[in-house]
């Protein structure tokens, strides 16, 4: 039984199978509408969602299973004071399959070691967001038909952004990829992020400067300054509007630049350029529901 806590736990052979899968349920959604049936999913959110919960719960009735599940942590027994562990073992007898987001890093990680039935990590603190990474891998793979030779830029909150993280461990596996991590010096991408890259030998560089940055980039992923890690609401207030995607931005960019984004969009990006053919974070949201169909199967071990 396997659970996915990070997004390498996922070879770069099974993640271009989990692509071929969900491409083939793009093309033929028929087949695999009773996949699932008589399965149950259960979605044990202990933090704010709506794209991430409602994908899951979407792609599993879309296999033909049921969900069950909470939205806040407050309405679970985790009020109450339960653990992480207790919960996973009592769920497991409920459901079978677990999607889990909570506040604490590692949390999910807990939970797959006291679980019974495979957990799927739906974030964790500011740590990983694997899901989302595969939403963004299906994204860039059906805009740019390749992995290989692209310059990606981050923009945005790289410190606290999960979605960052997992898509940089995802990424750095391909051949001749760059990074350009562009943020406030405050939000920078942690040290043991850059510590990895730079013992892999994956060129990436730091800058403060996002039109300056524009003319290299082939994907531009754009982030929240993700208000519920920091500490102080004056630090935020701060540094919630650093960069702001307009129109004129775009100047410099290439023809056929992707502009992602994880959502929920506060203020990054001006919806003046929700109709620029390479907006592409509605598409995102689409291909999430797609790829968590396709890891449910996979998970499940549904052929
Ligand atoms: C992201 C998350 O929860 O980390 N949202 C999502 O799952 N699509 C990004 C964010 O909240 O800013």
């Amino acid at each position: 039984m396997r659970s996915l806590i990070d997004i390498l736990e996922l070879s770069t052979t099974e993640l271009e199978k989990l692509l071929a899968v969900a491409c083939d349920i793009i093309e033929n959604p028929q087949k695999y509408a009773h996949k699932c049936d008589g399965k149950k999913l259960a979605t044990l959110f202990f933090e704010p969602s709506t794209r991430t919960r409602l994908s899951f719960e979407a792609a599993m009735y879309e296999l033909g299973g049921n969900v069950l599940g909470f939205s806040e942590a407050n309405s679970s027994s985790a009020a109450k004071g339960e653990s992480v562990a207790d919960t996973a073992k009592t769920v497991g007898c409920y459901a079978d399959i677990i999607a889990m987001r909570h506040p604490k890093e590692g949390a999910p990680l807990v939970a797959s070691m006291n679980s019974s039935v495979p957990v799927i990590n739906a974030g964790d603190g500011g740590h990983n967001h694997p899901t989302q990474t595969l939403a963004d891998l299906l994204t860039i793979h059906r805009e740019k038909g390749r992995f290989d030779n692209l310059t990606v830029g981050f923009c945005g909150d790289l410190k606290f952004g999960r979605t960052v993280h997992s898509l940089i461990s995802a990424l750095k596996r391909y051949k001749n990829v760059k990074f350009v991590f562009i943020s406030p010096s405050e939000l920078k991408i942690p040290d043991y992020v850059k510590e990895t890259l730079t013992k892999e030998g994956i060129k990436y560089t730091e800058t403060t400067d996002l039109e300056g940055s524009m003319a290299d980039l082939d994907i531009l992923y754009m982030t929240r300054v993700q208000r519920e890690r920091f500490f102080n609401e004056e630090d935020y207030l701060r540094l919630k509007d650093s960069y702001i995607l307009t129109p004129e931005k775009l100047a410099n960019a290439k023809e056929d630049m992707s502009i992602l984004h994880p959502l929920p969009r506060v203020n990054e990006i001006s919806v003046a350029i929700d109709n620029d053919p390479r907006a592409c974070y509605f598409k995102q949201v689409f291909n999430g529901k797609i790829m968590r169909m396709a890891l449910i199967l996979k998970l499940l071990e549904v052929e």
